[in-house]
């Protein structure tokens, strides 16, 4: 179901009369903080009076040309500079796709990704905080992964997300289980094939576990990000059992989904960061969290028809 969902939302019809909707609808501001800088400051601050950590996206993804993905990358070192200046940068970190700093722009798409992204690390780590880099398609892994290794061998605490789904996770979980290695441990979020990923969810669910179990037995900080419960539950459990302190792990969850259960957690003392994303290219961002639940699709498309 959700793999029909992404593929309908990339035709053009439903592109055409979903990103008609204004950001300012609820249902699109329930998932984004809105569409500027400013916006996203005063999320961040009111989250983290709530003692919650955040990370930041500058929305936007698959730049087509090098203005664009410079833009990306300006527009992340002056959020990075507005999150010291507001004393922020304590709590909250950045988000980065390496898509939209100009990933995919053909054979010098990696130089200039990485270019890019040495320049949103600085600024990173001038404000004294840290920045982790999503995963995208498939496709895109090992060229992440490869900027990744760069990044930290001059920036040691850049992180990196990993999706159970795919099979090769396993072992990048293990590869990547070292010392001060920042590790965001997802279920995925694109339409992949058999070829590369578990099609069912409960086998996705078995790796997210197997996976877990090897960011905590080794030596990094594993970052759990998911909104189920039952994994939720599970990483608690370990991090106990495997005597974690609250600083060398955290849980992360998407703002707007399971707010209840951020703050009862955060309650609870566990060290949990909303990943927030704001701006005006929010197409991708929210089809995805629309297609993770159908539910929310059929609201949508009730909504379009009404
Ligand atoms: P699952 O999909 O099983 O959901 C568990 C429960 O959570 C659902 O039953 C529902 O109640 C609730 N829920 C989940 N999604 C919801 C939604 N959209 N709306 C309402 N309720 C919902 N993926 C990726 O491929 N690359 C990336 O870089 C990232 N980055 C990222 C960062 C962070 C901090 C998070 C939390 C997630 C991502 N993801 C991601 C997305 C991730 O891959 C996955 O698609 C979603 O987290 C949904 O999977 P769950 O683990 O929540 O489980």
């Amino acid at each position: 179901m959700p793999k029909l969902l992404l593929a309908a939302a990339q035709t053009r019809p439903v592109r055409a009369s979903v990103s008609a909707l204004p950001i300012s609808r609820k249902m699109v501001r329930r998932f984004i903080a809105g569409p500027d800088a400013e916006s996203a400051l005063q999320v961040t601050k009111s989250l983290r009076e709530q003692d919650l950590s955040v990370t930041l996206d500058v929305l936007g993804e698959d730049v087509t040309d090098r203005a664009q993905a410079a833009a990306t990358a300006a527009a992340y070192r002056s959020l990075l500079v507005s999150l010291k200046e507001h004393g922020l940068a304590d709590r909250a970190e950045v988000s980065v796709k390496l898509s939209a700093l100009g990933q995919a722009l053909g054979p010098d798409g990696y130089q200039i990704a990485m270019e890019n992204a040495f320049s949103v690390a600085a600024a990173a780590s001038e404000a004294g905080t840290t920045m982790t880099l999503d995963m995208e398609d498939h496709t895109t892994i090992d060229s992440t992964l490869g900027i990744l290794a760069e990044l930290r061998a001059q920036y040691p605490w850049v992180g990196a997300v990993l999706q159970a789904a795919l099979y090769r996770t396993e072992g990048d979980c293990r590869d990547l289980a070292t010392a001060g290695s920042r590790i965001r441990l997802v279920k995925g979020a694109y339409a992949e094939p058999a070829s590369v990923a578990h099609p069912a969810k409960a086998d996705v669910d078995a790796a997210y576990r197997r996976c877990m179990e090897i960011l905590f037995s080794g030596e990094g900080h594993p970052m759990i990000a998911t909104h189920d419960l039952a994994l939720v539950a599970e990483a608690c459990a370990t991090a106990n059992r495997l005597g974690r302190t609250r600083d060398s792990w955290e849980l992360q969850m998407l703002y707007g989904i399971r707010t209840d259960e951020q703050l009862s957690l955060a309650k609870a003392g566990v060290d949990v960061r909303v990943y927030l994303p704001f701006g005006t290219d929010w197409y991708g961002y929210y089809i995805r969290r629309l297609a993770e639940r159908p539910a929310n699709m059929l609201f949508l498309l009730r909504h379009l028809n009404g």
